[in-house]
């Protein structure tokens, strides 16, 4: 009997190992005294976080630094998303002392999965190639590649960031706990690749000028990232239109399982578009096993016909206004490595809070 018992609860943590995802590195670590505060982790820990796949402990272990620079991708991951977040049901809130960071929301092959695993691993791209361009790791370092195509007006110089290897070492990374010949596989897959796309389609050409006085008679140029925040925004828009689909395979000569829109009238979509397969749940009430909180006590706008109205982020449960001394965190920083800096701002306003 007590055998049993010992199967089964191994079972279950093996169940709950296979859940937990990198982007946990976001979440304060079981080693640090404070329930906020992330502690930066070294090298030796690489081995040591249960969460991650074997491949990506390799990974992990390519760098001395190469787990702060996973962190940092987390991190951002996380906080992108709650900025994006903040006014819908489902606000991107992490929980403690769970496998998950996100707390199983994402166990639905819904929209929000989709949205996550893109910018987790835009994230991550991002995070590599910054680090690369600053000399954090061994592997990279400037992309080398785009001077060998010579423009005519101006000149490659410069330090271009290396987007290219992020991109390579976030498919490898991140892709590596995708099995394609699962449904959800296949669409954490896709929306993975979605999100890289998304941070290489939106890299910058900068040029300064150099020559006497200002007269430019040298232009130098190189590429650089764009902020998170316009990738997280590109990914929101997309998030909005993502196509519903569902698997079909094809049985000629060997099995094709490919993703393909719901409803024959929807448009096919392309690699930078999310994709999702499941319907999201409402988010309104509380659930523990879900991580989900609901959206009792949330602050909403009484005049906003959209999602952060309180209409609808209220579940026409109704709500309550009060006149409140507002104070608010504001001027957010990100302090390397991992902290974030806030300051407090303080105003009157009208306040409505969900029932
Ligand atoms: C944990 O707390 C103790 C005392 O409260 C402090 O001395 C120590 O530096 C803390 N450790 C970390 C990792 O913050
Ligand atoms: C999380 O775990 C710590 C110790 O392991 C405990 O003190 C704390 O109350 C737990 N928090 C929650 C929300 O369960
Ligand atoms: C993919 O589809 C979206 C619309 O869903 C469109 O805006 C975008 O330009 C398309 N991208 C490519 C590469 O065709
Ligand atoms: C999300 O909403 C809950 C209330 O449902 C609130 O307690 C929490 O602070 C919010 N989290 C973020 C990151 O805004």
């Amino acid at each position: 009997m007590e055998l049993f018992w010992k199967v089964l609860s191994f079972l279950l943590l093996l169940a709950q190992a296979v859940q937990a995802n990198w982007w946990n590195l976001a979440a304060p670590h079981p080693e640090s005294n404070s329930s906020v505060e992330v502690v930066t982790l070294h090298k030796e820990s690489c081995q040591r976080l249960e969460y991650l796949a074997e491949r990506q402990k390799q990974l992990c272990l390519l760098s001395d630094k190469m787990i702060q620079v996973l962190q940092t991708g987390a991190i951002q991951a996380v906080e992108e998303c709650q900025h994006q977040f903040r006014h819908s049901r489902w606000n991107c809130s992490t929980v403690q002392n769970s496998t998950d960071i996100f707390g199983g929301v994402l166990k639905f092959k819904s929209r929000e999965a989709a949205f996550v695993h893109a910018l987790s691993s835009a994230a991550l791209a991002h995070a590599v190639a910054r680090a690369c361009s600053r000399g954090e790791l061994n592997e990279c370092s400037c992309d080398a590649r785009v001077r060998k195509r010579t423009p005519r007006h101006w000149q490659w110089g410069g330090c271009s960031e290396d987007i290219k290897y992020g991109e390579i070492y976030s498919r490898d990374f991140v892709d590596s706990r995708e099995d394609k010949n699962t449904d959800e596989g296949l669409m954490n897959l896709h929306n993975n690749e979605a999100g890289r796309r998304a941070v290489r389609g939106r890299m910058q050409r900068v040029c300064k000028c150099h020559g006497m006085s200002g007269s430019c008679s040298v232009r130098v140029c190189w590429r650089r990232l764009p902020q998170l925040r316009a990738v997280g925004d590109a990914l929101t828009t997309r998030y909005e239109g993502a196509s519903h689909v569902k698997v079909v395979e094809r049985k000629r000569g060997k099995n094709i399982r490919k993703l393909r829109p719901l409803h024959a009238d929807m448009k096919k979509p392309n690699k930078t578009d999310l994709v999702y397969l499941e319907d999201s749940p409402d988010y309104c009430e509380p659930n523990d096993e879900l991580g989900i909180l609901g959206t009792r006590g949330r602050s909403c706008n009484r005049t906003s016909a959209g999602l952060d109205g309180c209409r609808l982020l209220c579940c026409g449960r109704g709500y309550q206004t009060r006149v409140l001394d507002h104070e608010e965190k504001c001027r957010c920083r990100f302090v390397w490595c991992c902290k974030v800096h806030c300051e407090l701002c303080r105003y009157k306003r009208d306040h409505h809070v969900c029932n």
